[in-house]
């Protein structure tokens, strides 16, 4: 259904809902609650220089990363909002070792998985960040629910999204009718319709890795890139190079204009042999939006990211997502 530019995203939650006779109205709550929780932290980021918010807080997170102050407000501001909220039977968050329980008496028939705050890295340094969530239906009948409710693939998603904390706030979500982008107006405090019906343009000259790693990298990755880079102006080669170091942004330019983002596997880390990003609340929740917009989303070693069932709730994937043939091409040299 074609939506005026300018609509609000309450307008565009509440047109959905009434396509689906059978809505009774939660999801489109959880929605509502989730974009309260997207301007809190969109203020406090947006402050974050002035507010004494920059800078680390002490403590490290089950991924043994040093929590920033930014990714503990977040943290706290999604949970707090959403265990009270009445949609939502269980949560994880990468910030949290095990499952986040929702206040008795306020368990709701969905689950909620987040990456309160991603980009970490590029907080200090005023680069776009973003928060990641994905919903599914929980599985148990009743009450608070557990860790199998959350352990779900991703192509059992209800709805999945991003806000992206850059140039502008957004967020961009989908409940399986397309990928639509809200910008906010903070000076009316609304997210209003500006990127209807986003599609991945199928072919791209961009590519997204981290270079760094790629002596660590297996040979066909190497020579995938080394490939991109090869001058061949017939085929439009060498790509531009353009990586952001937060996936919610790099992910977004890939959206918007197209290209490849990859996360694969690397001998960096021992501990680490499946790359670095998070199934559940990274490459599940973009790999649904990814698809939605008509791209594409594997691992290194073509599995569908949202075909995967997760074993556990921080389990990390490689991941090789974007334009739809140039994902095709990249799987060719990994796995051809
Ligand atoms: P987070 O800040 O939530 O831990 O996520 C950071 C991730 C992701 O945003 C980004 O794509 C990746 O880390 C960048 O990793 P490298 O710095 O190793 O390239
Ligand atoms: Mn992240
Ligand atoms: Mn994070």
């Amino acid at each position: 259904m074609k939506r005026p530019l300018g609509i609000t995203v309450h307008r565009q939650i509440m047109d959905s809902q009434s396509l689906h006779n059978e809505a009774t109205g939660e999801l489109s709550g959880l929605l509502t609650e989730l974009i309260v929780a997207a301007k809190t932290i969109s203020a406090e980021v947006n402050m974050a220089g002035l507010a004494d918010a920059l800078g680390v807080s002490g403590k490290t997170n089950i991924q043994g990363e040093e929590v920033q102050k930014l990714d503990e407000f977040s943290n706290n501001t999604i949970k707090r909002r959403m265990a009270q909220s009445g949609y939502i039977c269980v949560m994880t968050s990468e910030e949290e070792d095990g499952i986040i329980p929702v206040q008795e008496g306020c368990e709701g028939k969905y689950t909620l998985a987040f990456d309160p705050l991603d980009g970490s890295s590029n907080i200090d340094v005023n680069v776009s960040i973003g928060t990641i969530f994905s919903i599914h239906r929980r599985i148990s009948s009743s009450g608070q629910g557990d860790i199998d409710d959350l352990l779900q693939p991703g192509n059992e998603l209800v709805a999945a999204g991003y806000m992206i904390y850059g140039s502008s706030t957004m967020l961009v979500y989908s409940t399986g009718e397309g990928v639509h982008g809200f910008t906010l107006d903070p000076s009316v405090g609304e997210f209003f319709l500006s990127h209807e019906s986003i599609r991945v343009p199928e072919e791209s000259k961009y590519f997204s890795v981290n270079e760094g790693n790629y002596n660590y990298w297996k040979p066909e990755m190497r020579s995938y890139v080394d490939y991109l880079k090869t001058i061949d102006e017939a085929s439009g080669r060498p790509y531009s190079a353009r990586y952001i170091g937060s996936l919610v942004a790099d992910f977004h330019r890939n959206l918007i204009v197209g290209g490849i983002f990859l996360y694969p596997c690397d001998s960096k880390n021992p501990e680490k042999p499946y790359g670095k990003l998070r199934l559940l609340y990274e490459a599940s929740p973009m790999a649904f939006l990814a698809e939605q917009a008509g791209g594409l989303a594997l691992t290194d070693d073509g599995t569908r990211i949202l075909d995967i069932k997760p074993t556990t709730l921080h389990e990390r994937v490689p991941l090789v997502i974007g334009s739809r043939k140039e994902v095709e091409r990249a799987e060719q040299f990994l796995n051809g």
